[in-house]
């Protein structure tokens, strides 16, 4: 079954980029540089962003459930979590494909070894859960 192959051969090849472009709404400040970066590495790893500028972030991610001390620059929406920051999309795959109870999950700040801001190291990154109880500190893993 040549057609049934190589179909199944492209889904392979193509991985997540072509099959699995999931939506995902990035709200951030109109001057914000290492927002428009995050967009570009979401878009490279097959994620469907829109983009949406806004000068009230604070308001946006209290409305949205970002722990207070979690708060990175940008905050995505994709499906019911919240992404903060900088996170790599190891983690964020991870958590969809995991499911947890979580509202989402948080790179805090912003640090110059994520994706976005500079060279990642792989592992190294701490990103953290964020939950409705908006405890902080809590390892979500290290990518
Ligand atoms: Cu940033
Ligand atoms: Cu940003």
């Amino acid at each position: 079954m040549p057609v049934f192959r190589s179909v199944v051969l492209g889904a392979l090849l193509l991985g997540n980029s072509a099959f699995a472009a999931l939506p995902a709404t990035l709200y951030k400040s109109p001057s914000c540089g290492c927002c428009e970066a995050y967009v570009s590495y979401l878009r490279q790893n097959g994620f469907a962003v829109s983009a949406v500028n806004r000068d009230d972030m604070p308001r946006i991610k209290q409305q949205l459930g970002v722990s207070p001390g979690m708060g990175s620059c940008h905050t995505v929406k994709i499906g019911a979590y919240v992404i903060e920051g900088h996170v790599p999309v190891a983690a964020i795959r991870q958590l969809l494909a995991r499911k947890p109870a979580l509202v989402g999950i948080a790179v805090p700040g912003m640090p110059a070894e994520s994706p976005g801001m500079g060279v990642e190291r792989p592992g190294t990154l701490a990103v953290y859960q964020m939950t409705a109880d908006q405890r902080t500190g809590v390892l979500f893993g290290r990518f």
